[in-house]
């Protein structure tokens, strides 16, 4: 069998530097893992022949070429993902021309919109699905095509947990939204209209408008939110091509870029150029400055710290408060800033973006061209200073998350402060504690609630184990009555995560979570808590013996699953500061391929 060995080369088109890769070929045809099904002469590789032949495949159509696994998270209920049925036939074309053989593998599309109670929960779900798809097929290298949310944590740390070489092709970014001649942003103006709407400043009309003008086209939410902050950490992690994470989802250059990602996978394969040799312990400082610097999701804490422990770095968080107290917001985009990643395109991008804060990154790691970041970002230039600002000259003078510790919060909850009034950075106030989320919605509007903006909402059980799944709570809605006097922000507790695109005083993540008895558990309606941002403190001012008495009057919560899924993820789920991975997914402990008989 002779192996299609040609090189090829990518015009210096928007956001593809000439990939031109000096990597030596290390593998012959008989190396690849696929051989194992397709190239031997026995009843099996027959039967695997036949089978392709089936398609209306023939010998030359796979013989010496590697297989290519294009893991696709399209569904026709994720929006965010609605052209990656489109988008995998370019990353197949740049598979063909390369000398590839690809085989689309569907797996969990995980629509952040529409997944209940979370993605969250099923993230995990997810990761085991890409790994397993790539374990048990004859699968040489891997494409893995998501973008919303969960999905890009999700397909990295299976594909590094499977170890084959893989490149990220996120979905990118939405059209700006667009009602009565203003911009929408996903997520962060649904809040804010919303709010109006409550505060009867809009009525049914304007609201059925919005509904209609914020979502204009496939991709994902177009703000700075969990999507385009984890589709830019897949870019500075150096898993995707040079510029990919910036592209809106139906710019002409998005499937060109699909196909450049085909045509470099093949080459990856010959090269062996696995992920364990780009996600380094440098990537990943790499990939929290580049976070810090884009004012991005708190999500990305517990995506990171999941990723990183796939390979067996023991990240945890206080190394994105180390490393966040270096690096200024220098992207203006919402919803700390007043832009959106359309507007982040043209500027230049994430490699704009590097390239000014190039002081602050180890440019000598490796990416997926198999040439360094370095490489990735020469020449990259912004057009449009007032989105992406010079580090001089930021939008907020510290990094997108403070982690605060304390008594009530022993292994650490996370707040973005550039996104809140600052005013609530320093403070004091009484506790208004709700159990859980119904009884949170059914008392925070009423009328006689005692409540000021000085005020502090507790929620708990939104944890990993108690919400299941650590839903999207964590921004408790203002209540009604102070939202009617013009109150747009107040300081919110909570142990569980918020949407990227959400903002506010909102203080998540606390770990442990209430519903295994983490402190927060015993916060009572009327307890005084204190936060210090500055000084990374949080504390719940109620001595020690009277915590100890509530502690021991406290009755854990009954299991949410007798069976299934649910119950799996219950048993194994680790807590927000550890990753929220399954314990036995961590780790690199080898398992052997599987056996063909
Ligand atoms: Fe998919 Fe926001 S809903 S990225």
């Amino acid at each position: 069998m002779g192996a299609c060995r040609h090189r090829h080369r990518c015009d210096g088109r928007i956001g593809f530097p000439k990939q031109q890769t000096d990597m030596t070929a290390k593998k012959s045809p008989e190396e690849l893992r696929s051989y194992r099904w397709l190239g031997r002469d026995d009843l099996r590789s027959f039967g695997h022949r036949s089978r392709l032949r089936q398609f209306g495949y023939d010998r030359a159509d796979w013989a010496g070429k590697p297989v290519i696994g294009i893991i696709n998270t399209w569904s026709e209920i994720n929006a965010c993902h609605g052209h990656l049925r489109a988008r995998a036939d370019d990353v197949k074309r740049g598979i063909w021309q390369a000398g590839g053989f690809p085989v689309e593998l569907p797996a969990m599309s995980l629509a952040e919109p529409f997944v209940k109670p979370s993605t969250m929960l099923y993230r995990n779900f997810l990761a085991m699905e890409c790994e397993e798809l790539l374990r048990s097929h004859p699968i040489d290298g891997a494409v893995l095509m998501g973008g919303c949310d969960k999905t890009t944590p999700g397909l990295i740390m299976g594909a590094i947990s499977m170890g084959l070489p893989a490149i990220y092709v996120p979905a990118g970014p939405m059209l700006r939204g667009n009602w009565r001649g203003n911009t929408l942003g996903s997520g962060s103006d649904a809040w804010k209209y919303w709010d109006e709407k409550r505060a009867g400043r809009i009525g049914d009309a304007e609201w059925n408008e919005i509904e209609g003008g914020i979502s204009r086209s496939f991709g994902t939410c177009m703000v700075m939110g969990t999507a385009a902050t984890m589709m830019a950490i897949a870019e500075a992690l150096g898993l995707t091509l040079p510029g990919a994470s910036s592209i809106p989802a139906v710019d002409a250059n998005h499937p060109r870029m699909c196909s450049a990602a085909g045509r470099r996978i093949v080459d990856m394969v010959w090269e062996d150029l696995t992920p364990q040799k780009i996600v380094t312990p440098a990537a990943f400082d790499n990939a929290i400055r580049v976070h810090m610097a884009l004012g991005g999701s708190t999500n990305a804490i517990i995506h990171v710290i999941a990723m990183a422990r796939r390979v067996g770095i023991p990240l945890d968080m206080a190394r994105f408060d180390a490393l966040s107290r270096e690096v200024p917001v220098i992207a203006n985009i919402t919803p700390s800033g007043k832009y959106l990643m359309e507007d982040f395109f043209y500027a230049g991008g994430l490699r704009a973006l590097m390239a000014k804060m190039q002081s602050l990154l180890d440019l000598s790691c490796l990416t997926v061209t198999g040439k360094s970041l370095g490489d990735g970002i020469a020449g990259a230039e912004v057009h449009h200073p007032d989105v992406i600002r010079a580090l001089n000259d930021p939008l907020y003078p510290e990094g997108a998350t403070a982690v605060l510790t304390g008594n009530l919060a022993p292994h650490g909850c996370v707040m973005k402060p550039a996104a809140a009034d600052q005013r609530f950075l320093k403070h004091r106030g009484k506790a208004i504690a709700f159990e859980n989320y119904n009884e949170m919605a059914r008392e925070v509007d009423r009328d006689d609630l005692d409540v000021t903006p000085d005020h502090i909402l507790v929620l708990k059980n939104g944890g990993p184990k108690g919400g299941p799944g650590m839903p999207e709570w964590g921004m408790l809605p203002i209540p009604k009555k102070l939202l009617r006097a013009g109150v747009r922000d107040m300081v919110r507790i909570s142990d569980a995560r918020m949407s990227g695109t959400s903002y506010g005083a909102c203080i998540l993540h606390v770990a442990p979570e209430s519903y295994v008895g983490g402190p927060l558990a015993f916060v009572q309606t009327g307890d005084e808590i204190e936060i210090d941002v500055p000084g990374r403190r949080i504390h719940l001012h109620v001595g020690d013996d009277e915590l100890a008495r509530r502690r021991a009057a406290w009755t854990p919560p009954a299991p949410h699953y007798p069976r299934g899924y649910g119950a799996m993820f219950s048993a194994h789920i680790g807590q927000a500061d550890e990753g929220c991975d399954f314990d036995f997914l961590e780790g690199q402990a080898a398992i052997a391929e599987p056996e063909i008989h």
